[in-house]
């Protein structure tokens, strides 16, 4: 195995488990006068500006989020490359405060800290000259780091991987720790993989409506990657890469030599507090050669099928022909987590709906199969038309869902949501469990990366279905062990990994 060091993902993840004494004996406060700045920003380096002006590209969110481009029907423009940007990680809403301002990002983040930032490494382009660039969210434009086509040095980082050395373009995806830890502490490298996730959902959708087949990377050697964005890694770290579309011709081979850029960077706080779990948690995934990467990649999860335990009820979602018109871009924009959820049931076609395209297949370099997933959903279900209340196990292969316990479990559902009203008030909490002894078996620790990353994919897949039905949703954090223990003896074995709500907003969403 390409990084057997397993130990350290249990201990990272144990080490930062929520649980009813952990939370209240935490005494974490936020250091309002220290907040970490939303932005990287390279003062010393030219904006290049984006268009704002976005065209309606039109495809219905609810079939973009379930398929993959198959064709590559147009070479990138600053306008198609502006339009997957803005509706990845843009700006997307701002609302000013006593102390500030929020600046709201098309995908959901956890408190609204944005610590995940885009940068892409392209050949030439409709217009734009090869280059390595860093995508300045809050100024809407790009910055160059490097001059030149550096796509050959990411085909090597990732072992030759083939999407890769046929891509127009390759997103690199890098965590910046102080960002997300001033406020969630050492729990922020999972955030990392959740808030990325997100990102990622509604970047595949994106590329998707723009006709670019795409393609998740969790495998590369980590240090080519940092080295390449010149990332301080202490601070910040390359978590993942997307190929964009597909080309025939292979980039020109790489500089012999990726020399150091040293490039200045606005701080983001007057002091930066270190959680070294994280870092630790980091360097124990990581790939060290492209042949390790190759090694990591060749073992792709192969799912056995799930045994049934119960009564399947048949998912009744909504066919092609039947499904809401509104656009990938539309449903972005009206995007934003339910602050209060109404107490009042969605139908079983929502819910089925929901469920069915989110989780079609997400196409990742750690599932060998489209359609196959790392993490496992299981339900809280509190008012759905015509589904008795209970707790439910979603049989991913049979598409329907299994009926583990009836009742009212409302209240369990608020304190399995860390004590929030919204998994009490909301129509289902969704939560991901996962069998993290196995995935570690076949991945290594870095299959931590891979496991929370396909969650954050799939809970912003989630989130964009609802809003395409007009329903509303929130990403909530969890007790761990809480929620395994309330699914089991089913889910016996498994660990909590993500959780989402959905149901009718008390406002209109
Ligand atoms: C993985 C994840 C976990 C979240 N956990 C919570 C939570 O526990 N409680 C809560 O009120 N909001 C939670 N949120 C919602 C974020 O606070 C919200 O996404 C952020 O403020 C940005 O706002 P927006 O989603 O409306 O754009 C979570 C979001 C995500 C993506």
């Amino acid at each position: 195995m390409a990084n057997p060091d397993i130990q350290a993902g249990f201990n990272y993840h144990n080490a930062t488990k929520h649980s009813y004494r952990s939370v209240r004996t935490n005494t974490h406060f936020l250091d309002w006068a220290n907040q970490p700045l939303p932005f990287k920003i390279y003062p010393r380096l030219d904006l290049i500006p984006l268009p704002r002006e976005f065209r309606e590209i039109g495809v219905p969110a609810l079939s973009t989020i379930a398929h993959v481009a198959q064709r590559d029907i147009s070479i990138p423009s600053l306008q198609t490359l502006s339009e997957l940007l803005y509706f990845s990680a843009g700006v997307t809403r701002r609302r000013t405060f006593p102390g500030g301002e929020i600046y709201f990002r098309a995908a959901a983040c956890t408190g609204a800290l944005y610590e995940i930032e885009l940068y892409f490494a392209c050949g030439p382009l409709a217009d734009l000259e090869p280059g390595l660039y860093h995508y300045a969210a809050g100024e809407f434009g790009l910055r160059r780091l490097r001059a030149g086509d550096f796509r050959g040095a990411l085909v090597e980082a990732t072992g030759g991987e083939s999407s890769i050395a046929h891509a127009h373009l390759i997103v690199i995806c890098t965590g910046t720790y102080w960002r997300n830890a001033w406020k969630y502490q050492a729990r922020t490298y999972r955030h990392f993989g959740w808030d990325n996730g997100t990102i990622l959902a509604n970047l595949l959708a994106m590329s998707n409506a723009l006709e670019w087949p795409a393609k998740v990377m969790c495998g590369f050697v980590d240090s080519d990657v940092n080295r390449l964005l010149d990332l301080d890694t202490e601070r910040e770290v390359a978590f993942s890469l997307v190929s964009i579309g597909r080309v025939e011709d292979l980039p020109s081979a790489p500089p012999a030599e990726i020399l150091l850029l040293r490039l200045e960077t606005v701080p983001l706080s007057k002091r930066e507090v270190d959680y070294p779990a994280m870092r630790i948690m980091h360097a124990a995934s990581s790939l060290l050669t492209p042949e390790d990467v190759a090694l990591w990649r060749g073992s792709t999860l192969v799912v056995s099928p799930v045994r049934a335990v119960g009564e399947l009820l048949h998912l009744k979602p909504l066919g092609d022909t039947a499904l809401p018109p509104d656009s990938t871009e539309q449903v972005i924009l009206c995007r934003g987590s339910t602050r209060r959820f109404a107490r009042e049931p969605i139908s079983f076609v929502e819910l089925s709906t929901i469920l069915d395209r989110s989780t079609r297949g997400v196409p990742a370099d750690f599932l060998n199969l489209f359609g196959a997933q790392v993490n496992d959903l299981y339900l809280i279900v509190n008012a759905v038309e015509g589904l008795p209340s209970g707790a439910y196990f979603f049989n991913r292969e049979r598409r329907g869902l299994e009926l583990l316990k009836e009742g009212d479990f409302r209240r369990e559902a608020g304190y399995l949501g860390l004590d929030q009203e919204l998994p009490a008030d909301t129509s289902v909490a969704v939560f991901f469990l996962a069998d993290l002894d196995t995935i570690f078996q076949r991945f290594g620790s870095r299959g931590y990366r891979a496991v929370q990353l396909e969650a954050g994919i799939i809970g912003g897949k989630l989130y964009l279905a609802a809003y395409a039905l007009h329903l509303g949703t929130s990403g909530l954090t969890f007790y761990d062990d809480d929620v395994v223990t309330f699914f089991s003896p089913h889910a016996e074995g498994k660990s909590a990994v993500f959780l989402v709500a959905l149901g009718k907003s008390a406002k209109r969403t």
